[in-house]
């Protein structure tokens, strides 16, 4: 490995300075303690290095996943690449990537339910990888919901590649629409989130989901999975109607009361 040359630590270090600078102009001494602590988080804390150190791995198993079922679902999209206004990017974590295929399976495993009463709903889809990998179940129907219009149609183009032995369920489509404006298919329902949007948009898709239980009672589960935490968003899932069926450090499982 080539030695880091001085002008790298003198950029890097510019490059601090002007965040400090922005976080400070932004929202003065909290603003700046938010950034400085933001930054530790992103930069040492050990689950953040256990996911960096992991993401290689699974980017060759996304792609073996492509190149089996000739698919085009690996790799990250950032979506101010694809003319997402800058408020829709922030509240969208900035990126797609596709989820990784272990967790999601370990995850769906823990649902104590006939999955073939069941809708699987993929709040914020992107190119599908999370509906082609549910079809593997034998859910009712599999939905995705995707605001940017280049994702949505990518998951469009897959799901029409998509053909596995394992396969169990081919009603699957894609909508493309935000997803706090979705109201979900009136069957019991499986509500999967890898991770897509800021706290308060997914409360209030959460708080959507509740609604329509509320208004036509039925099963219904919020599936949410993070690769680093599930901690970073935890708060979120405190919420008197949900009811925790399985809580592990990167997927949380819980049943939606009326
Ligand atoms: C981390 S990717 C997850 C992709 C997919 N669920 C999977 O598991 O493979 C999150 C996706 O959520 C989408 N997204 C973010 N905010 C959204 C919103 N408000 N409504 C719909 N989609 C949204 C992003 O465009 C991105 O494609």
């Amino acid at each position: 490995m080539r030695p880091l040359r001085p002008s790298y630590f003198v950029s890097r270090t510019r490059g601090a300075l002007r965040a400090c600078g922005r976080a400070w102009r932004a929202g003065g001494a909290a603003g700046l303690g938010q950034a400085v602590v933001e930054a530790a988080y992103w930069r040492f804390h050990p689950r953040v290095r256990r996911w960096a150190a992991e993401m290689p791995r699974q980017r060759e198993l996304d792609e073996a996943f492509d190149r089996e079922f000739g698919v085009d679902t690996a790799g990250e999209v950032p979506l101010s690449d694809i003319g997402l206004p800058a408020g829709e990017v922030r509240r969208g974590h900035g990126l797609y990537r596709p989820v990784w295929a272990p967790l999601l399976r370990e995850a769906l495993d823990r649902l104590p339910i006939d999955f073939a009463r069941f809708t699987f709903v993929d709040y914020g889809s992107g190119k599908g990888k999370a509906l082609l990998l549910a079809s593997d179940y034998p859910f009712a129907e599999i939905v995705g919901v995707e605001f940017a219009r280049p994702l949505h149609e990518a998951a469009v183009r897959n799901v029409e590649r998509y053909s596995s032995p394992r396969q169990k369920c081919r009603a699957i489509r894609s909508v493309c629409m935000d997803a706090r404006a979705f109201d979900p298919p009136e069957g019991p329902l499986v509500c999967f989130f890898f991770n897509p949007f800021d706290e308060a948009t997914l409360a209030a898709t959460l708080e959507r989901v509740r609604g329509s239980v509320r208004r036509r009672p039925r099963d219904a589960f919020i599936v949410y999975v993070n690769a680093r935490s599930v901690a970073e968003q935890g708060r979120v899932f405190r919420r008197p109607y949900l009811r925790r069926v399985a809580a592990e450090p990167l997927y949380l499982v819980c049943g939606v009361a009326g």
